[in-house]
């Protein structure tokens, strides 16, 4: 397997990341600067965002191609996030690498910020490829989908309100945690007692059928306001501090007993027995755990470490090197897009496909 030098560019949310892949798409370079700026406003400011974005975008680069040994000139494609995400830093992001990709007389291609989240699993693992069950959850999606072949995805199912990430992130201002707040809640949880508060499962019930629509789809939002009420009542008699914990675990078990039996309602309708994880919440270490428990030993799974679990520019370089390996190439005209619609992704297909396990 051999292919062009890629640089990644990432700049969706508040991470500002790039990476450059070799030929045999391993990792040549790769920097992700978190922006801390937000933490005292307790969630991510667009424009704040963006601003630093652009204070340290070519810094980050400048590093990368440092740890690679390489100067910016042997760059042979360029890959960066054209949405979704906020505007204004994938506007950075997009701009940048638009001159960059001028500059140096190189091909350029947007990636999509989820279809790059199915990638980074196999920057780990090369058996980390379809045909898989993916399951996506990060802080603005929850997307179920059947991935027949790199590019070809069938939706199973998404979130209809918050996004899993978002529920975490919900739950952590209401405990007090700062953001972000999914492995605070995580940490926190760790601590708590097992059922001793138990939280409704949306959208899971036993009577559902395949035909249903919401067999597969996923609900959040009443589980954070449920969250709130038991929140109250603690705080009312005074306990909230001593149980915190047990709340967050009995948040985090509803969250992670939806997410997986949805998942494996996927793997028995499709038949496809390989389960890969992708965005933040994979780094979840109950999610990845329940998940490799109920699939038990005759399934396989996949996911990234935590570090190429959250965003990064490692995972767009590997979904531009596919994507720029089937002939794609920006036009001068790419722009970024807040709600770019994932590629290759459709809801129809009639029968179920037939998943050749390998
Ligand atoms: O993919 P990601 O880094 O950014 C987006 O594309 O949104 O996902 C971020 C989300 C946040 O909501 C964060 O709280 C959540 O992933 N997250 C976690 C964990 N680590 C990050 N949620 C639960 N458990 C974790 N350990
Ligand atoms: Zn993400």
């Amino acid at each position: 397997m051999t292919g062009p030098l890629v640089l990644g560019i990432e700049s969706s949310c508040d991470e500002t990341s790039a990476a450059l892949l070799g030929r045999d798409r391993e990792l040549l370079g790769h920097v992700i600067l978190s922006q801390d700026l937000h933490r005292v406003y307790g969630g991510v400011v667009p424009e704040l965002a963006a601003r630093a974005h652009l204070d340290v975008i070519d810094d980050v680069v400048d590093e990368v191609m440092r740890q690679a040994g390489l100067p910016l000139g042997r760059v042979e494609g360029i890959g960066v996030t054209a949405g979704p995400g906020l505007i204004g830093p994938l506007l950075v992001g997009v701009c940048w690498a638009k001159a960059l990709g001028f500059a140096l007389g190189k091909p350029l291609v947007g990636v999509h910020h989820m279809e790059a989240h199915l990638f980074a699993p196999s920057l780990e693992d090369p058996e980390a490829v379809p045909p898989f069950v993916g399951l996506l959850v990060s802080g603005g999606h929850t997307l179920l989908l059947h991935a027949v072949e790199w590019g070809r995805y069938r939706l199973l199912g998404q979130t209809r309100d918050d996004a899993a990430g978002e529920a975490f992130d919900k739950v952590a201002k209401l405990l007090g945690l700062p953001y972000p707040g999914g492995p605070r809640v995580e940490a926190l949880a760790g601590e708590g007692e097992p059922r001793r508060y138990v939280f409704p499962r949306p959208m899971l019930r036993s009577d559902q059928n395949p035909e249903d629509a919401d067999y597969f789809d996923f609900s959040f939002s009443g589980l954070k306001t449920a969250v709130v009420q038991e929140v109250e009542a603690v705080r009312t008699r005074g306990a909230l501090e001593s149980e915190k914990a047990s709340l967050a675990r009995a948040f985090q078990d509803a969250v992670v007993d939806v997410l997986v039996s949805k998942t494996l309602r996927a793997v028995e309708v499709t038949g496809c027995r390989r389960v890969l994880l992708g965005g933040g919440v994979s780094a979840n270490g109950a999610l990845k755990s329940e998940m490799a428990r109920r699939l038990g030993p005759d399934g396989r799974l996949f996911h990234a470490s935590p570090r190429l679990s959250l965003d990064n520019g490692a995972m767009v370089a590997r979904a531009a090197a596919f994507r720029l390996g089937v002939g794609e190439v920006a036009t001068p005209e790419l722009t970024a897009e807040a709600t770019m619609p994932f590629p290759g992704l459709t809801t129809s297909g009639g029968e179920w496909p037939v998943s050749r396990e390998r």
